[in-house]
């Protein structure tokens, strides 16, 4: 596209003010404001601009909230044993991908660079990204299949996190397995409908949520790769869970032979009013209900045996079948999510005087999608229930309530139960936590029962002493 065939595009959807310092810009400066336009979807733009920025869209007709239905799977049962059969043969046979979503900003964190650079692992200080990329090699080991691994960045941590592959041999993976791909951005928009300009020769951006995984794996190809490769089914996780596993054969054989296009892990909630999302059925069909939008009475409900109502959480951990991402992206610029608009306070470039404005108060709308509103749109959805010291402990804060201390204290404890079902004695201390700095590698034991075949030699861990496995 040439500048005259940008300037008809935004005539078209009454947006040419983006274009009001051009004759000022230096050569570079167009440059960048032509690559911020071009990754703007203006057709999507223009639908959304009626509905959900002039607008406030409709609010959902009040509907009846039930439970979800879930499914358990406990080791040693006939259902443990299938799904892991079944997930065994799929990853065998090369038809099962991962899925990371790393695109956040990471702003409560607040860590300089890529979430998935977090040191995180409690001995060696693996970093997220070496932690998954070790047990997806470990995956791929003991089921003799391949499993590529699909990376969702943002345009602010793309270079960082391909670079840190890079230089790391991607951790032994073949890197032709290992694909990455930029989501998507949506500009912001003030409520006159115009989009924001951050500087004179840049739009007012930010990423379109974890949603716009979809519209962003069917936007570069990285989608038409799956298909290319054979891939069935979609192994969805969090750059920010130290806890996941990301290709659980369990899990996904149970998806499969629940014959589902989307599911889901759950743990029970930690307390009524936790911050997350509720599964729960919602005109027949399984959603994810979020915290802020759970009437109070509904998240306090108790049943006659006076355990929780409402109890499964939604972790951010779903298999998806590719069929059903192809299907939802059909049409690139009307993915089928719901889009969500939030309406915050953004700086951007006064029209007249060319200065930038700090607003005081919230000026513009974002837009953004979010992964589990995917649930309800498919034919079959299956939620399976997890432990949540097992599979769940995010790294969301710099301190406190889900950071980095609590994650390490959290992989910690699960190496010390695995170890002791192996009968290994782990020291304790007066408050019950084990008094030992433990950690297992991926690449060692991917869950307690490879532990338990592998480990012959029965380690002791002295009081305050470090065990690391590899
Ligand atoms: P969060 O909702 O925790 O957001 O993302 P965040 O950006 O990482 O952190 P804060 O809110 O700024 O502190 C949950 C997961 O979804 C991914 C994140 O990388 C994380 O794995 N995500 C979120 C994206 O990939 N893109 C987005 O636009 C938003």
């Amino acid at each position: 596209m040439n500048i005259d065939d940008i300037r008809a595009l935004l005539r078209g959807c009454d947006q040419t003010h983006l274009l009001r310092f051009w004759d000022d810009l230096s050569a570079r400066q167009r440059e960048e404001l032509i690559g911020d336009l071009l990754r703007v979807d203006f057709e999507q733009v223009a639908r959304l601009i009626p509905t959900h920025v002039q607008r406030v869209p409709d609010a959902a007709p009040k509907a009846r909230i039930d439970p979800a239905p879930v499914i358990t799977a406990k080791p040693g049962s006939q259902r443990h044993r299938e799904g892991a059969a079944r997930g065994a043969a799929m990853i065998t046979s090369g038809t099962v991908a991962a899925l990371v979503v790393a695109g956040g900003q990471g702003s409560r964190l607040g860590f300089d660079g890529p979430k998935g650079m977090y040191p995180i692992s409690p001995v060696r200080n693996k970093t997220l990204f070496r932690l998954f990329a070790e047990s997806i090699l470990a995956t791929q080991r003991r089921f003799a299949g391949t499993v590529p691994w699909y990376i969702m960045t943002s345009e602010m941590n793309d270079r960082a996190s391909r670079d840190y592959f890079a230089a790391n041999k991607y951790f032994g993976l073949d890197s032709d397995n290992v694909i990455f791909f930029k989501q998507g951005v949506m500009p912001a928009i003030g409520r006159d409908g115009k989009i924001l300009l951050d500087d004179r020769h840049r739009v007012a951006m930010s990423p379109d949520g974890h949603g716009g995984t979809l519209r962003a794996l069917a936007c570069t190809g990285a989608l038409r790769d799956m298909a290319t490769r054979g891939i069935e089914a979609v192994s969805y996780f969090q750059v920010d869970n130290p806890l996941v596993t990301p290709v659980d054969p369990v899990f996904i054989g149970l998806h499969d032979l629940t014959g589902s296009e989307a599911s889901s892990l759950a743990v029970p909630k930690a307390d009524d009013l936790e911050k997350v999302g509720n599964f729960a059925l919602v005109n027949g069909k399984i959603c994810v209900v979020e915290y802020s939008d759970l009437p109070e009475h509904h998240a306090r409900a108790r049943n006659p045996d006076g355990s929780r109502w409402l109890d499964n959480a939604s972790i951010a951990i779903h298999v998806f079948s590719r069929r059903f991402i192809e299907r939802l992206t059909d049409d690139i610029h009307a993915v089928k999510l719901p889009w969500h608009r939030a309406v915050k306070k953004v700086a951007h470039v006064d029209l007249d005087s060319g200065r930038r404005i700090e607003p005081e108060s919230p000026n513009a709308v974002k837009l953004e999608m979010f992964v589990f509103d995917a649930l309800p749109l498919a034919d079959k959805t299956m939620v399976l229930l997890a432990k949540r010291s097992e599979v769940f402990s995010p790294v969301k804060n710099a301190t406190g309530v889900d950071s980095a201390e609590t994650a390490r204290r959290d992989m910690i404890r699960r190496a010390a139960d695995w170890l002791q079902g192996c009968g290994v004695a782990i020291p304790a201390r007066n408050d019950g936590e084990p008094d030992a700095v433990l950690e297992i590698s991926p690449l060692y034991a991917l869950d307690a029962a490879q532990l338990a075949e592998r480990i012959t030699d029965k380690p002791t861990v002295p009081p305050s002493g470090t065990l690391y496995l590899e």
